[in-house]
C-alpha cells in the first residue's frame, strides 16, 4: 500500500516535536498553574489559559469560560495539542455548605465536559489529556499503604475525586489519552497546606493536629511540576500517585516545620473533636490518615528530587 506522503511538512513536524507542543491549562492561574506554565514556556511550549477572568501574562493567550453558565470561547482548542485540567474550586477556602459541595465538584467536572462538548462539535487535533485528581479519593485508611488500585472513599472528597475522574475519562471516547494524577498535598511556602500549617509555628503558637498520627500524602511543588511534565512527555496513561515515596504523619511534619523554622513546639495538639466541632466534615483535610504508595510512578522512571519530608522541607524554609 502507498503511504501518501504529508502534504504539509510544517504541520508534520509541528505534531511530532515536543518543542512545539501546544498546551492548554484550565486553572493555569492556580497555585499549580502558574508554576507549570512558567516552566513549560521555559521548555519552549505554547500555553494558554483557560481561565474566569483576563490574564495578565503577555506569553499566555487566556480564553474566558464560565463553567456554571455553560460558556467557553470556541476557539481554545484552536492549534492545541494536549489539555491539562487543573481547574477547580480549593477544596479548604470555604465552609462545605451543600452549596459549596456543589461548586468543588463541578467545576471540575462540568468544565472538562464543556472542553469536551467543543471537541465534539469542531475539528481539533488535540491527543491527550492530563488531569489533576487528589490522593482525597482514598480517604481515611489509618495505616494501610493504598494504590492506584484501591477502593475510592465513600465520603464526600472520595467520590468528588470519583466523579471528577469518570468526567475526564468520557474524553477516551473521543479517541482521546487520558492520565490523571492523583496529587497529595503540595508543598509550598506560596500557598496552600503548608503556608497555613507553618503560619502559627513562625509566631511560636505551632502544634500537632489530632493524634498527630494520621499519614499526610505530600509532594514538594517542583516535583509536582516536573511529574505533569513527565506525564505531558512520556507515553503516560491511567492513573499515577502524584506523592513522594516517603509518607510522613501529621506530627513529623509539623516537627519537620518547626525544627527547620527554629521555633518551639509547646502548645498541645488539638483534639481530634474540636477540629470536627470547628470545620464540621471539611475536617477530614486534616484529620484523614492517607498513606499512599509512589511505586507506579517511580515504576514509569520518575525520579524525586525531594523524597524526604526533610529534603523537601529544608529546601522550602532554607
Ligand atoms: N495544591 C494541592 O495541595 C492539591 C492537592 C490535591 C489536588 N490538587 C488539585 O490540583 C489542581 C490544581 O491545584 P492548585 O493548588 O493549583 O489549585 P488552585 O490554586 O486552587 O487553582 C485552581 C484554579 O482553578 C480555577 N477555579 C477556581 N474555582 C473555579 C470554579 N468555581 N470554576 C472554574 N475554575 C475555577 C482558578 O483559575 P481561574 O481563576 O484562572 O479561573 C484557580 O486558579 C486542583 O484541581 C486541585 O484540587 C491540588
Amino acid at each position: 500500500m502507498k503511504v501518501p506522503f504529508p502534504a504539509n511538512l510544517n504541520l508534520q513536524k509541528k505534531l511530532i516535536s515536543p518543542m512545539g507542543k501546544h498546551i492548554l491549562i484550565t486553572g493555569g492561574t492556580g497555585l499549580v498553574g502558574k508554576h507549570l506554565t512558567s516552566l513549560l514556556l521555559e521548555k519552549g511550549y505554547t500555553v494558554s489559559h483557560l481561565s474566569r477572568k483576563t490574564g495578565n501574562n503577555p506569553k499566555v493567550k487566556t480564553f474566558l469560560w464560565d463553567v456554571a453558565k455553560g460558556s467557553i470561547d470556541a476557539d481554545c482548542i484552536i492549534g492545541v495539542d494536549l489539555i491539562v485540567h487543573l481547574a477547580g474550586a480549593g477544596v479548604a477556602d470555604k465552609r462545605w455548605t451543600d452549596g459549596r459541595k456543589r461548586e468543588i465538584i463541578s467545576s471540575r467536572t462540568k468544565s472538562i465536559a464543556l472542553i469536551y462538548n467543543l471537541l465534539k462539535q469542531h475539528p481539533h487535533q488535540i491527543k491527550k489529556v492530563v488531569s489533576a485528581s487528589a490522593t482525597g479519593f482514598y480517604g481515611d485508611c489509618g495505616n494501610e499503604l493504598v494504590t492506584e488500585t484501591s477502593v475510592p472513599a465513600k465520603d464526600f472528597l472520595g467520590q468528588c475525586c470519583v466523579a471528577w475522574e469518570k468526567a475526564v475519562d468520557e474524553g477516551a471516547a473521543l479517541g482521546l489519552e487520558i492520565l490523571k494524577l492523583r496529587t497529595g498535598v503540595v508543598l509550598t511556602d506560596e500557598g496552600g497546606a503548608l503556608k497555613q500549617l507553618a503560619l502559627p509555628i513562625k509566631f511560636g503558637f505551632g502544634t500537632i493536629l489530632g493524634s498527630g498520627k494520621q499519614w499526610v500524602p505530600w509532594i514538594h511543588l517542583q516535583d509536582a511540576i516536573d511529574l505533569y511534565v513527565f506525564g505531558i512527555e512520556k507515553e503516560l496513561t491511567g492513573v499515577y500517585n502524584m506523592v513522594a515515596p516517603n509518607p510522613a504523619t501529621n506530627a513529623k511534619l509539623t516537627i519537620t516545620v518547626a525544627k527547620q523554622l527554629n521555633r518551639p513546639l509547646w502548645l498541645p495538639k488539638v483534639p481530634a473533636f474540636a477540629l470536627k466541632l470547628a470545620l464540621g466534615e471539611m475536617s477530614a483535610v486534616v484529620l484523614a490518615s492517607t498513606k499512599v504508595s509512589a511505586a507506579k510512578t517511580e515504576q514509569a522512571g520518575f525520579v524525586f528530587k525531594y523524597p524526604t519530608i526533610k529534603e523537601a522541607i529544608r529546601e522550602i524554609y532554607a
